[in-house]
């Protein structure tokens, strides 16, 4: 199987539009069983002055700022990018109503068009992974990084949604690709050839999918998943609910690197 998830054709398919990373925030939100939302739990984390200028890189359809359009200090100016053009035009829409500034510019992370020191903070959510040339990517955001400027970057640990994953292997027959190149186990020792002090905080969470039907549209959304696979997911994932339950582990949570 292709690992689609660092390929840029297949990546610029699937993040088009927003549709399908729509679907699954949605998913994750509906039987999230964390104590903190995950967006509002991933704004604390931000440690920055008042007038901060923030670059959101890979920033999908901007949901980290638009699910805390009322947190957001006046003074703030944020820069989205994304190398999708279809992303950085649903982002602008979503943050219309949003505190701070706004500005966007579509952008590929190895290839940041800024000058060097350019920013306090920036952020680098679930998307490292698909980065082909990951390194010049982290060399990009300390480049534009003032010098005590913070990266931002959340990601997955190996044992993400692993129980769904076997499930999924059982029907397709092997083993779905996932996203290794960067993930809680290996983003550490990554960052740390570009940043002094690298920290790794974890969000605790996992799904409690209590309706068959959004786990199917889930695996659906994956470009390596053909639609004619729904009966067969539908019955293996149907399966796997104990008391009307389906348990599924999650591992996140964000590297914060400085200096
Ligand atoms: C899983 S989404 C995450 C979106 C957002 N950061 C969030 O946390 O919801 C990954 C995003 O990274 C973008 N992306 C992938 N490779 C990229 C690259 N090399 N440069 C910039 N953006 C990229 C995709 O277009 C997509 O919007």
């Amino acid at each position: 199987m292709p690992d689609w998830l660092e390929s840029s054709d297949v990546l610029a398919e699937q993040y088009a539009d927003s549709e399908n990373l729509d679907a699954r925030i949605a998913f994750h939100k509906e039987y999230s069983t964390a104590e903190r939302e995950f967006r509002a739990w991933q704004f604390d984390q931000f440690d920055c002055n008042s007038d901060a200028r923030v670059l959101c890189v890979g920033c999908g359809p901007a949901e980290l700022w638009s699910a805390n359009r009322k947190r957001i200090p006046d003074r703030w100016s944020i820069m989205l990018t994304d190398f999708s053009p279809g992303m950085v035009e649903t982002a602008r829409e979503n943050v219309t109503d949003c505190d701070g500034s706004f500005s966007s510019r579509v952008a590929d992370a190895s290839d940041l068009p800024f000058k060097n020191d350019s920013f306090d903070a920036a952020t680098a959510n679930h998307m490292l992974y698909h980065v082909r040339d990951r390194e010049a990517a982290i060399a990009e955001l300390r480049r534009v990084l003032k010098p005590a400027g913070i990266l931002y970057a959340t990601t997955n640990g190996d044992r993400h949604l692993v129980e769904l994953f076997d499930t999924l292997e059982s029907v397709l027959g092997e083993r779905p690709a996932r996203s290794t190149g960067f993930t809680l186990e290996n983003g550490h020792e990554q960052l740390d050839h570009r940043f002094d002090d690298v920290e790794l905080r974890r969000y605790d969470t996992a799904l409690a999918v209590t309706d068959v039907e959004p786990v199917v549209a889930y695996a659906l959304s994956r470009e390596d998943v053909d639609e004619s696979l729904a009966d067969d997911l539908r019955g293996a994932f149907a399966a796997q609910f104990e008391d009307g339950v389906f348990r599924v582990s999650k591992d996140v949570g964000t590297f914060v690197a400085r200096g």
